[in-house]
């Protein structure tokens, strides 16, 4: 995949790319990630990427020239019969879900786009035909952080990025659920164990406690998440005893 990013402040991308997981999709050539400045596509003396708002009020824009000319640039580059998906970060966008995540893997080229300051005229999405995501109802400076966020969640589930034992299956929201916790030595800390089952042996009965466990976290923590799941029979006879026993905490949200 193919990865192109129209940023303001390249710089704040050299960390994150760097490290870890994407680090490494980088190096097998699973994901060609490019950052671009926004200035090196303007076309006057000052590289000027921003104005005032018309209609007045604090705060600039980020011009429209720059960014069609630089999403123009990207897409002349891009081989006939590729999927390609541009996309403008934004706290006005559809909510970025592990859904969203999981459709983008499947494209062969993406364009983010940061925004900054007041954010991006508003032509740029009609113009380019741009998707708006948001990652979330806050307000961040910049679509910087929010592109890392979308490019960290889509390039590990790159088939090849992830090793097996690193899979991304069982993560939360993968099938619709929260994920089960996890242990690791010593058997017991200051106190606290771990639970009996994990260390039975018992590979399909372990199985079905992280399943239970699972679904009492969904259920406990995010219980709107398990009218969209599509629960199997063994789930709701899982789910059916943790309610008949009243054996789950309810996590009130602040
Ligand atoms: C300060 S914000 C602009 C906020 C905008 N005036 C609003 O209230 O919707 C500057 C830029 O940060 C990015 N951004 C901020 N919060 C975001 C979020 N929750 N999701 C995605 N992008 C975000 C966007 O690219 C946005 O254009």
């Amino acid at each position: 995949m193919r990865i192109d990013i129209l940023t303001a402040f390249p710089g704040m991308f050299a960390g994150p790319l760097d490290e870890s997981m994407i680090k490494r999709a980088r190096e097998r050539g699973l994901a060609d990630v490019r950052v671009h400045d926004l200035r090196a596509f303007t076309t006057d003396r000052h590289r000027t990427i921003d104005d005032y708002a018309y209609g007045g009020g604090s705060g600039m824009v980020l011009k429209p020239e720059p960014i069609f000319e630089g999403v123009r640039a990207i897409r002349q580059q891009i081989e006939d019969g590729q999927t390609s998906r541009t996309i403008l970060l934004s706290p006005r966008g559809t909510p970025y879900t592990q859904q969203t995540a999981k459709t983008l893997a499947q494209a062969d080229h993406l364009v983010l786009i940061c925004g900054h300051y007041k954010g991006v005229d508003e032509r740029v999405v009609e113009g380019l035909g741009v998707e708006e995501w948001s990652i979330g109802d806050y307000v961040l400076t910049g679509g910087e952080l929010p592109a890392m966020v979308v490019i960290d969640s889509v390039v590990r589930l790159i088939p090849g990025v992830l090793s097996d034992i690193e899979s991304a299956t069982g993560d939360s929201f993968y099938d619709g659920l929260l994920d089960c916790p996890y242990y690791t030595r010593p058997e017991c800390f200051e106190g606290m164990r771990v639970p009996d089952m994990l260390l039975s042996g018992h590979h399909q009965q372990i199985r079905r406690w992280r399943r239970l466990e699972s679904l009492r976290a969904t259920f406990a923590r995010r219980p709107d998440l398990l009218d969209e799941c599509a629960l199997s029979d063994e789930d709701r006879e899982l789910l059916n005893t943790l309610i008949e026993r009243k054996d789950v905490d309810f996590h009130e949200p602040d």
